[in-house]
């Protein structure tokens, strides 16, 4: 099916509701998806090419409806590139959300902070990417459109009002660099030094490809880090994926609050 296939079947069901705005929703975060007013759910199964996401802590499910007053399409579960391998795992939902009208896209995820004074818990403003692991999503894809420039990837108007209602809403708001692994190990803590070194502030193994996708599609993005631990050896402890899915679940209610104030603000 092509994306505008898909984009009229999600469409219609939900008709009269067209969304500017959609949400990725990252690993315990998917919380975001039960606040969503008059929700229409649609299984990803019921939409060709979108991903079975077998990772615990991730639905499949495309979620439309309303928050704080204005129509979303939030995406409850994505595709990493370690489950399968392929860095275009992401490529359909994201080619379906621009055939469907949406603007910006609104990217969270869990991460590790390379940063001693940004914990655990706090949400992280990604101001920029370093692609460190995978293959490039567009490899193979023709036209020269392809040559997608990353400058301002994460939309400079959209981080200013990120940084805004964080700030009206007395939540911390760490910001930096994001840098992409593969996953699924966990990194290991000479990687975590060299990350440093390059000049990362937070690492995980999402979002990179989805970014390079969404802007290759024309779409506006905002990409907002859950922190759920220190990076592997700054702690002394080892990671965990359990870790990852509690941290976010306690920080949820705040990282919620940061997006539903975002989404308000952005155009009906
Ligand atoms: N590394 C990679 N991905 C992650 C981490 C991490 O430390 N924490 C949450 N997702």
């Amino acid at each position: 099916m092509q994306p505008h296939d898909l984009a009229a079947r999600i469409a219609g069901r939900a008709p009269g509701l067209s969304a500017k705005t959609a949400i990725v929703l990252g690993s315990g975060l998917g919380g975001l998806a039960d606040e969503i007013a008059d929700a229409v759910r649609i299984p990803y199964a019921d939409l060709p090419g979108f991903p079975a996401s077998g990772v615990s802590s991730h639905r499949g499910e495309v979620v439309l409806g309303r928050l704080a007053g204005r129509a979303v399409m939030v995406l409850s579960g994505r595709a990493h590139t370690y489950e399968h391998g392929d860095a275009r795992a992401m490529a359909v939902p994201i080619a379906t959300l621009a055939a469907a009208g949406v603007e910006t896209l609104i990217l969270t995820n869990a991460a590790g902070s390379l940063l001693a004074d940004v914990a655990p818990g706090q949400p992280m403003l990604i101001t920029d990417h370093i692609a460190g692991a995978g293959p490039n999503p567009l490899i193979g894809v023709g036209g020269d459109d392809r040559f997608v420039s990353m400058v301002d990837a994460y939309d400079p108007a959209l981080r200013a009002l990120a940084r805004k209602v964080a700030k009206e809403a007395k939540i911390p708001l760490a910001e930096g660099v994001y840098m992409w692994f593969t996953g699924p190990s966990f990194e290991t803590p000479a990687e975590i030094r060299m990350a440093r070194v390059l000049g990362a502030d937070a690492v995980g193994m999402s979002t990179v490809p989805e970014v390079i996708l969404a802007r290759h599609a024309g779409l506006k993005v905002l990409a907002l880090s859950m922190i759920t631990n220190h990076g592997a050896g700054m702690t002394g402890r080892p990671l965990s994926h359990d870790e990852t899915k509690s941290v976010a679940a306690e920080g949820a209610a705040r990282f919620r609050r940061l997006v539903a104030g975002i989404v308000a603000e952005l155009a009906a």
